[in-house]
Formats: structure tokens, C-alpha cells, sequence
């Protein structure tokens, strides 16, 4: 798939919470397709200190209006410096990069587990795949109710919005894994997940056992995004493979987890 460097503008970036922020960008030109889980390369505007660009998994893509938008969660400098972008600036994006989730079928059911900054590529598929609460379930986990994102009630469409967190201050107290409805795997077709590593292990685990066909997108560092620098390296049966490439979502069959 052809990859695009192309300078978008900034139409707004708006907090969800304290630590997480939605951009959302706009080309002048048709935007490329983007599947779910494909993500984009941005450059770091104004900060001399960061000279790699930082990927993030495409959230919502609106074809009409010429948009993407990404969750930017901060964590170090290149996120900080993005989460303070202001309308009207331009941004370099290289996108669509890596390779996107196996889209379920019609007649599939489906249950979509996000954790922190994982939930923008699980949202995307839902809707992509324009899903509905009949047959998607999706669970959001995190810390506690001050990280869960607002303005995603509207995802209800697609399907069932389920919530954990740590401490118990939304939905149910826990893991994403403690979920019930990890107590019936079997009822679904395909389990994606997307989030910290020790999150996307304990959901592979559950969908192993359960004999359901899972895949995670992963998170590795990533410094050119396009199979050159070798720094995103992941062991699988099929040997090193670039994540920036041949994922970021993968099998967990195919992972040496
Ligand atoms: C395919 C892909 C999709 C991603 N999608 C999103 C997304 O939708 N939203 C989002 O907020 N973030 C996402 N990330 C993570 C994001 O790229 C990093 O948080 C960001 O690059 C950190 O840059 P920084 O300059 O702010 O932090 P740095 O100063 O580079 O690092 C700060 C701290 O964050 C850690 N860190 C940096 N990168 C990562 C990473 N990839 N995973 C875990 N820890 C990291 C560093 O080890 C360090 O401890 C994604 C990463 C990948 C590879
Ligand atoms: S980030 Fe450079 S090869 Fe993957």
C-alpha cells in the first residue's frame, strides 16, 4: 500500500482528560483508505529535542471532510509537545502504515478489549466494520474513572461499551480480564486487543484457552515506521519481524508470547 507524506492542518485538539488528548487533522487532498489499526508517523513541530517522528494508531477517519484523528496520550516530550498543537498549525504525517486488523465478518460476533491509549485502533474497527451492540462488545479498561476517555458514549452504535477500572470507580473493579464477559469467550467469533503489553498477554491467555482467534496491535518503539531502521523487532515463529511493517496487529499464534 502507498504510503503518504503529507502536511495536514490542525482543526482541533481537544482534551478527553487530564493526560489525553484528541487531534484531529485535515488534508487537501482525498484522504488514502486507512483500515483499522493502521497507524500514522507524525513530526514533532517546534521542539528541537525530538527529531523522530512518533507513530499513532489512526482513531476516526471522515472521509467527506478530508479527516483523521488521532488519541494522543502524553508520556514524554514528543506527546507533550503535540497534545499543546493549536488550530490552524500543520503537522507531517506519513500514513497509512503497518497492516490493520482481519475485519470480522457480517455474521461474526466480536469482542474488542482497549487499555490506555489502545482504545483509538479498537473504536476504529467497530465502526469500520460498522458493527452493532448485537454483535460487538467492546471493553474499555483503565486506572481509574479519571482516565477513561470522554466523547466515546457515541460508540454505543456499534456496539456494547463495557468498562473496568483498577480501582473500581467505573464499571467493573479490575482488569480488563476480570470483565464477565470473559467468562464466556466462546460466544464470540474474534477478540482484538489493543493497550499495555501485560494487558494484551493476560486477554491472549483468556483466548487462547478458549480456542477463539485473537489479534493484538502492538506498541513497540518505532523510529522510521517503514521497515528501515530495524529498532521495532519482534520475535514470532515466522522470525524477527518488523512491527512498523508487518504488523503492528498480529496473530497471537504468530507471537512467542
Ligand atoms: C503502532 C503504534 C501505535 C500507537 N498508538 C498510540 C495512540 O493511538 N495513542 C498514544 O497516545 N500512543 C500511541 N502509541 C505510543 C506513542 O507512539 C508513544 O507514546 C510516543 O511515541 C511517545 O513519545 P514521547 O516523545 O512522548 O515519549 P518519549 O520521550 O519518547 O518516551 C517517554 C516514555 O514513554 C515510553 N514510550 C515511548 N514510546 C512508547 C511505546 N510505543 N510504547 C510504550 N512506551 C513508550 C518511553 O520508553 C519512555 O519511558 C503508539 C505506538 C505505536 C508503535
Ligand atoms: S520503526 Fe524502523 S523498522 Fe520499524
Amino acid at each position: 500500500m502507498r504510503k503518504i507524506v503529507e502536511n495536514f492542518t490542525v482543526i482541533s485538539n481537544e482534551a478527553c482528560n487530564l493526560t489525553n488528548f484528541h487531534i484531529t487533522l485535515q488534508s487537501d487532498h482525498p484522504l488514502a483508505e486507512v483500515f483499522p489499526g493502521q497507524f500514522t508517523n507524525i513530526e514533532i513541530p517546534d521542539n528541537k529535542d525530538v527529531f523522530l517522528r512518533r507513530p499513532f494508531s489512526i482513531f476516526e477517519v471522515n472521509n467527506e471532510n478530508r479527516t483523521i484523528s488521532v488519541l494522543v496520550k502524553v508520556l514524554g516530550r514528543g506527546s507533550l509537545t503535540l497534545s499543546e498543537v493549536r488550530t490552524g498549525s500543520r503537522l507531517s504525517l506519513i500514513y497509512p502504515l503497518g497492516k490493520g486488523f482481519t475485519l470480522p465478518a457480517p455474521d461474526e460476533r466480536i469482542l474488542a478489549v482497549g487499555g490506555g491509549s489502545g482504545v483509538a485502533p479498537v473504536l476504529h474497527l467497530v465502526r469500520y466494520a460498522e458493527a452493532n451492540p448485537g454483535s460487538a462488545d467492546v471493553i474499555l479498561g483503565a486506572k481509574s474513572e479519571t482516565e477513561h476517555l470522554n466523547a466515546i458514549d457515541s460508540y454505543g452504535k456499534y456496539a456494547g461499551l463495557h468498562y473496568t477500572t483498577d480501582d473500581g470507580t467505573m464499571g467493573v473493579k479490575g482488569l480488563v480480564t476480570d470483565h464477565p464477559l470473559f467468562g464466556d469467550l466462546a460466544r464470540y467469533d474474534r477478540i482484538y486487543a489493543c493497550g499495555p503489553l501485560p494487558m494484551m498477554k493476560a486477554v491472549a491467555r483468556e483466548a487462547f484457552r478458549a480456542g477463539v482467534s485473537c489479534e493484538v496491535s502492538l506498541e513497540n518503539l518505532m523510529a522510521c515506521g517503514f521497515g528501515v531502521c530495524l529498532c521495532c523487532i519482534e520475535p514470532t515463529v515466522k522470525g524477527n519481524l518488523c512491527v512498523c511493517t508487518e504488523g503492528p496487529v498480529f496473530n497471537i499464534n504468530d507471537l512467542k508470547w
